[in-house]
């Protein structure tokens, strides 16, 4: 990967959250590929065999002392280089609907979702540089009425969450910014239920689902100068299903499709 593609990533340290699998696997992989100093993270404690080369470091992100651990150890083992970015990428979902969702289910989604990117700014914005970049990993749930309460929620409460950041965190030069992606193909998708994939093919104007890597490269453009004037911008990598609410499906029906 030629590190032109996204200018100013080469040597950067970035901490990648989640990036045990799926998306954040990828990210992780191609920051690396693109120069990016990577410290990949996730909930186990062996590093997972597809981050190979990759620095990797155990982090629950709802653990507070987790990430304070994290950020001295950042300002130790690399001192007089700054955190230059963050993808708070770990996620996990949980389908039930609005009558059938418990408050632990309901708690223990919020504090992986929402508090876990809370927690992760306030731990590592202060050792961030001029010219740093975070990058908050939301959902299309976030931009519609998606059935998972808990989930939909967590991500709409990100939008809030990273917008405050974004706006107190400009006067430093550090940008914040969201990204929506829709049906990705990962672990996360692979036990949807099949009318769910169905469903949003229909609804998807590009009529096919996302692959971690479409999703990664937007993050590496949000990490990288590319994006210099771009803070607390909210993008769909969805193959256009938020743009179109539900039209398609109108459209496609209205044509006899
Ligand atoms: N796959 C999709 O279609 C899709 C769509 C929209 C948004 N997203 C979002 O993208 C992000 C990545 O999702 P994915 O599809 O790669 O999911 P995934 O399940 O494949 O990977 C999520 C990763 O997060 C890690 N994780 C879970 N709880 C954690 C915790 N407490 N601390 C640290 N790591 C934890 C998991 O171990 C896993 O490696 C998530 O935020 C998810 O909500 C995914």
């Amino acid at each position: 990967m030629s590190s032109a593609a996204y200018p100013g990533l080469e040597g950067r340290t970035v901490v990648v959250t989640g990036a045990g699998g799926g998306q954040g696997a990828a990210e992780a992989r191609l920051l690396a590929d693109a120069g990016a100093r990577v410290v990949a993270t996730d909930v186990s404690d062996a590093a997972p065999a597809q981050l190979a080369g990759i620095e990797y470091r155990r982090l629950d992100v709802t653990d507070e002392s987790a990430w304070a651990a994290l950020a001295t150890w950042l300002a130790e083992e690399r001192a007089g280089e700054p955190l230059r970015g963050l993808v708070n990428n770990a996620g996990i979902t949980h389908r039930t609907r609005l009558g059938e969702t418990s408050r632990e289910d309901w708690d223990r989604v919020i504090a992986v979702n929402l508090t876990g990117p809370m927690l992760g700014m306030q731990a590592l914005a202060p050792l961030m540089a001029d010219g740093s970049s975070i990058v908050n990993i939301g959902s299309s749930a976030g931009l519609n009425a998606h059935y998972p309460v808990a989930y939909t929620t967590s991500k709409w409460g990100l939008r809030g969450l990273s917008h405050v950041a974004a706006t107190e965190l400009g006067r430093r030069g550090i940008r914040v910014n969201l990204v929506h992606p829709g049906f990705i193909e990962t672990p996360m998708t692979a036990e949807a239920p099949e009318a769910m994939r169905e469903a949003q093919l229909a609804l998807t104007p590009l009529e096919r689902l996302g692959a971690a890597e479409e999703v990664a490269r937007i993050v590496a453009f949000l990490l990288s100068d590319a994006s210099s004037y771009l803070t607390g911008a909210e993008i769909p990598v969805d193959g256009g299903a938020t743009s179109s609410a539900g039209a398609k499906l109108m459209s496609d029906r209205i044509a006899g499709r």
